[in-house]
């Protein structure tokens, strides 16, 4: 008798080392990544350093903030025996999928990302220009999914417009060239998809926002974490309702502390008579969700070497899988392989 078995489901996210981790990214993407992707499905998860190339960087901060957000990973409980955790420029098949996708994708596609429109604005106000790979930024995270034959892709919200490119990049290529690629989905979580900024509460709480009083990074000592917490903007009124439109500083706490509990945002809105108590509630459940991942952080420092070695054969794993697919696709196109 043929037993088949189903291929596991495969997952692939990444995470870019441009700044500090944040409670953003933890509520938004990498708890999700912890206690239930790579439980259920083979999945990656990739600091994407090249991605941080494509804005003003100094390189001693991108060498430390890939090495940190890689030992964070670990910290919050990926584990290397179930799950590939690397660094993308440690594999060459992202660069080289993405000049294959970079003959696929339009010009006017990549300038319609949001993303696109509002960092080029700031580089360009900042430093005067925009370099182009900011430009050709998704290509680059299409190559990323699409060389794993990624299912799903567990991201922030912020990620949806990126992730759905990556899906029309996979079915046009299929339909030009032959069926090369899985099409993928983006993932969300169901409560805080979208922190927001402590202090905007209209912008996302992002690493690398001018002014990080409204940002709660994940290695923040405990006090700070509290005074941020303490010092949130709220809106006009003092009773605690849920609504997103008029009243976005209070919904935003409502969602971290319904994110951090299990609650509902909106059950625990009828339990909150003051916004002082909604913080202080806050700040505490913050603190105990993020103890444990600074704890082990602080264990995993000690012993680099470990650090290194998970890297490395994260991406000894990596190249081994995207490879067989990243050739398909330089034949499909045309190309002859090296006899
Ligand atoms: P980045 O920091 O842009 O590399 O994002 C890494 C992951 O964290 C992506 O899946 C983002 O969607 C997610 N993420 C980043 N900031 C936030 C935020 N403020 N709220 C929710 N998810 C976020
Ligand atoms: N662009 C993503 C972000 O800004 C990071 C990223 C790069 C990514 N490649 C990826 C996320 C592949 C998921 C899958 O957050």
């Amino acid at each position: 008798m043929t037993v088949t078995t189903r291929p596991r489901t495969r997952i692939f996210s990444g995470i870019k080392p441009t700044g500090h981790l944040t409670l953003g990214n933890y509520l938004g993407a990498m708890r999700r990544w912890v206690e239930e992707d790579q439980l259920k499905a083979d999945a990656l998860f990739c600091v994407v350093d090249l991605h941080a190339l494509t804005v003003e960087h100094d390189p001693a901060r991108v060498r430390r903030l890939s090495r940190q957000a890689a030992t964070l990973l670990l910290a919050a409980g990926l584990d290397p025996e179930r799950c590939t955790v690397f660094l993308q420029s440690h594999v060459d098949e992202h660069t080289r999928l993405s000049y294959l996708l970079e003959c696929t994708a339009t010009d006017g596609e990549m300038r319609r990302m949001i993303q696109y429109k509002e960092k080029s604005a700031r580089e360009r106000a900042d430093s005067g220009s925009v370099r182009l790979s900011l430009l050709t930024y998704p290509v680059l995270m299409a190559a990323d999914i699409l060389a794993y034959g990624t299912d799903e892709v567990p991201v922030g919200d912020d990620q949806a417009q990126h992730v759905e490119l990556t899906r029309d990049l996979a079915l046009r290529f299929n339909q030009r060239y032959g069926r090369t690629f899985a099409v993928p989905k983006a993932v969300h979580p169901v409560v805080a998809a979208r922190v927001m900024d402590l202090q905007d509460p209209r912008s996302k709480m992002g690493k690398s926002h001018a002014s990080t009083s409204g940002i709660v990074y994940l290695l923040d000592e405990p006090e700070i974490v509290r005074k941020k917490i303490m010092r949130a903007v709220t809106d006009s009124g003092d009773d605690v309702v849920l609504d997103r439109e008029a009243r976005p500083g209070v919904a935003n706490l409502l969602d971290v502390l319904a994110a951090c509990t299990g609650a509902r945002p909106e059950d625990l809105a009828g339990a909150y008579r003051s916004y002082g108590a909604l913080k202080k509630d806050t700040a505490e459940a913050v603190l105990e969700l993020l103890r444990p991942v600074r704890e082990r952080h602080g264990e995993l420092c000690e012993d680099p070497g470990y650090v290194d070695g998970v890297l490395r054969a994260g991406a000894e794993r990596a190249r081994g899988l995207a490879r067989p697919t990243v050739d398909a696709a330089y034949a499909a196109v045309g190309l002859l392989s090296p006899a």
